[in-house]
């Protein structure tokens, strides 16, 4: 099939479709027995993503199972951290593990040589699966945004107040810009490689973008993703840019007019209705149902997905959640959901 005719990217092109493409965040991983199974095969979760053969098997998995009209490359944002030099190790029931950077001296220990050579299985892998994805499906290419990588690299482990790298944001703006500078430079060559290799679309996660007083969510938030995705048009302008600064609220309208993306994935608190009047004119819109009403499941889950198709469906709409799958979701609701969203007719 000629990539115009791919769903997901007609959407990205600004059309308003018959019925809007879905895929969804974190589609391959651990709510799927075979994604366990394959999972089991690697100790370390950073080796699993480094393996060509494992990364393509699971971004495969959710395709034998449901007709997603798009496919995201199996890795994690945390490569990039990881391909700089600093020390990134994952733990089971606890997540990701960093050794801190939180000044000049320890940024300074972190280097942009060769970190193309480190990610180049993860390039391997996109070209694998742009030869073995369903015609009709999409392949996205993916990285953390600078502002969201940054927060694993200064705090250490995830977060739920964030303190520490928002402080280092005031009181050491000039470390703070650098490592955020680097990011950039990383992140941006990052995604051409993908691009080169084979991927159709990009997204960006900012994924804590929401903790943010405004003119600090212009510097840290806004201008990287700018930089991004200009370096990005500048090389191939026509790959589209999906930016997902989620929890901005409000922001995200200033967000979208001002990075130049060609989507917007809007989170679960985003407001339908205003989603469509205040975004949807601007760029095309992707989202947002509540990842724990698929959970759920059941006549709710079902009225919230037509509300959300009956709401979005007069402008470019791509069909996703507010944030990624979470592992206890029952794989039949997710079969329920595709179907539902497949069969629509506005
Ligand atoms: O299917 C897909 O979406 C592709 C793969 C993908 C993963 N991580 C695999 C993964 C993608 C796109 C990501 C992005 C990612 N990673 C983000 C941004 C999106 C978001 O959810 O906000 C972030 C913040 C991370 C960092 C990360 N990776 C954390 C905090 C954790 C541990 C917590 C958790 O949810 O388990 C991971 C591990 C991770 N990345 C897993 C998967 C499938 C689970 C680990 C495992 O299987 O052992």
């Amino acid at each position: 099939m000629a990539k115009s005719e791919k769903l997901f990217l007609r959407a990205l092109k600004g059309e308003t479709l018959e019925r809007p493409p879905i895929w969804l965040m974190r589609q391959a991983g651990r709510y799927l027995p075979e994604y366990l199974k394959t999972r089991a095969q690697s100790k370390n979760f950073l080796h699993f993503c480094y393996s060509p053969d494992l990364a393509t098997e699971v971004t495969l998995q959710p395709l034998r199972r449901y007709n997603f009209d798009a496919a995201i490359l199996f890795a994690d944002i945390l490569t990039i951290p990881d391909a700089l030099g600093q020390k990134v190790e994952f733990i089971k029931g606890e997540g990701p593990k960093l050794e801190p950077i939180r000044n000049q001296e320890q940024l300074s220990k972190l280097s942009l040589d060769g970190i193309h050579d480190h990610l180049a299985p993860v390039y391997e892998t996109v070209s694998r699966l742009s030869k073995e994805i369903p015609e009709t499906t999409a392949l996205i290419g993916f990285a953390g945004a600078p502002w969201t990588s940054a927060t694993y690299m200064v705090e250490g482990q995830g977060s739920k107040t964030y303190e520490i790298i928002r402080s280092i944001a005031y009181t050491d703006p000039e470390f703070f810009q650098n490592l955020i500078n680097m990011l950039i430079e990383a992140t941006a060559g990052y995604l051409i490689k993908q691009i080169e290799a084979g991927a159709e679309a990009i997204q960006l996660f900012d994924s804590w973008a929401g903790v943010l007083p405004e003119d600090q969510f212009d510097r840290w938030v806004i201008a990287p993703n700018k930089e991004i995705v200009s370096r990005i048009k500048a090389a191939y302008p026509d790959i589209p840019v999906i930016g997902f600064p989620r929890g901005a609220g409000v922001l995200y309208k200033k967000f979208v007019i001002e990075t130049g993306v060609d989507g917007v994935s809007i989170d679960q608190t985003v407001p339908l209705e205003w989603a469509a009047r205040e975004l949807q004119p601007l760029c095309t819109v992707q989202g947002n149902l509540d990842n724990l009403c698929v959970v759920a499941g059941g006549a709710e889950m079902e009225k919230q997905i037509t509300k959300i198709l009956d709401t979005m469906s007069n402008g470019p709409f791509i069909f996703n959640l507010g944030h990624g799958i979470v592992p206890q979701t029952p794989p039949e609701h997710v079969a329920r959901m595709v179907e539902m969203v497949q069969s629509y007719k506005k």
